[in-house]
């Protein structure tokens, strides 16, 4: 007897994932390599390729190694890099961030000399640049406002000069979009975009990342600028500001326990939205992966996966290389 003689019902919603044809039919969202965004860590010397310790299969690159390895990422169908980078020298007032020479700068020009299209992206905040690993200047133990975005100004003058395509400002001071927008105009850089990272939150999902760039704030935590996990309204906020003040791509961070955020921006603004699926995100799997207790892979690619589905255009992800093989 089959299951339609015991019971008498028309939706049998099991009819659509009968066979792997027709779910794939019906599937709603899909992930693509042209979706996935690579960070790059960038650090001084020669022929370095030294694994992130928190991050397995994540790497510090020195530029030649960088540039073999977005040669790679483009071959894989990935069209996109997040460059951060680790400077020779700290220093109070963050010098390093805006030198022409700098490992970031120079970084860009030798990528851009190999793949002229591959789209490079730059982060602007001053962590990995002070001493204090804080995102912007700090005095007295106070992260300054006004003053930092004046320094972010000529970081991002100072990338675009070196043929960044966009410049993605991660540090959540007020006001900086407006700003860096106006002076990426007057700089004769109208056409360089900026990713903001709008909705960014103060989360405990960034410990690898810090250990990846040597970043860990010497004092305190970024309460003070980056966003109190409990609140949704700010996030809107936040976005809309960025939207107003300039802001091409909006971005929320970090990923998968902030969904529910993704979701509401995309809702309410036109504009595309970014995720981060973020260090600690990654670590996790990675190590839950390590120990046999969840497959690695199939994680990773639901992750993925359900950030497109909350609504995502766009997603950073240390996976992305994995993600675009599995994808081919
Ligand atoms: C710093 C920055 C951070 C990340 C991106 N840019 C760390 C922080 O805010 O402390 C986090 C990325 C990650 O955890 O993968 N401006």
């Amino acid at each position: 007897m089959s299951q339609t003689d015991l019971l008498n019902i028309v939706h049998r919603p099991r009819r659509l994932r009968r066979t792997a044809a027709i779910r794939n039919l019906v599937q709603e969202v899909t992930l693509s390599k042209s979706d996935l965004v690579y960070p790059l860590f960038v650090c001084p010397g020669e022929h370095v390729k030294e694994e992130v310790q928190s991050m397995p299969n994540s790497f510090r690159y020195s530029i030649d190694n960088a540039v073999k390895e977005c040669k790679e990422l483009w071959d894989l169908g990935i069209q996109a890099i997040d460059l951060f980078g680790i400077p020779e020298e700290k220093t109070e007032d963050g010098r390093e961030a805006y030198n022409d020479n700098g490992i970031v700068q120079r970084a860009i020009r030798a990528i851009k000399a190999e793949l002229p299209e591959l789209c490079i992206m730059t982060d602007v905040a001053l962590d990995p640049f002070t001493p204090f690993g804080h995102d912007g200047l700090v005095e007295d133990g106070i992260i300054l406002n006004d003053e930092t975005v004046e320094v972010l100004c000529k970081m991002s003058i100072s990338h675009a000069k070196a043929g960044a395509d966009f410049v993605s400002p991660s540090d959540m001071m007020d006001g900086r979009i407006g700003a860096i927008r106006e002076a990426l105009d007057d700089a004769g850089y109208s056409d360089v975009g900026i990713l903001s990272y709008a909705a960014k939150y103060s989360s405990s999902f960034y410990g690898p990342f810090r250990d990846a760039l040597h970043s860990a704030p010497q004092f305190g935590d970024k309460s003070t600028y980056q966003m109190n996990p409990a609140n949704t309204i700010e996030a809107i906020k936040e976005v809309e500001l960025d939207i107003i003040e300039g802001a091409d791509i909006v971005m929320v961070k970090p990923g998968l326990a902030y969904l529910d955020i993704v979701y509401k921006v995309k809702e309410k603004f036109d504009v595309p939205v970014a995720v981060y699926h973020v260090s600690g995100e990654y670590a996790m799997v990675m190590a839950a992966a390590e120990k046999g207790w969840v497959d690695g892979d199939r994680v990773m690619m639901e992750s993925l996966l359900s950030m497109k589905r909350a609504g995502a255009d766009i997603i950073f992800t240390y996976y992305a290389k994995e993600a675009a093989k599995k994808l081919s």
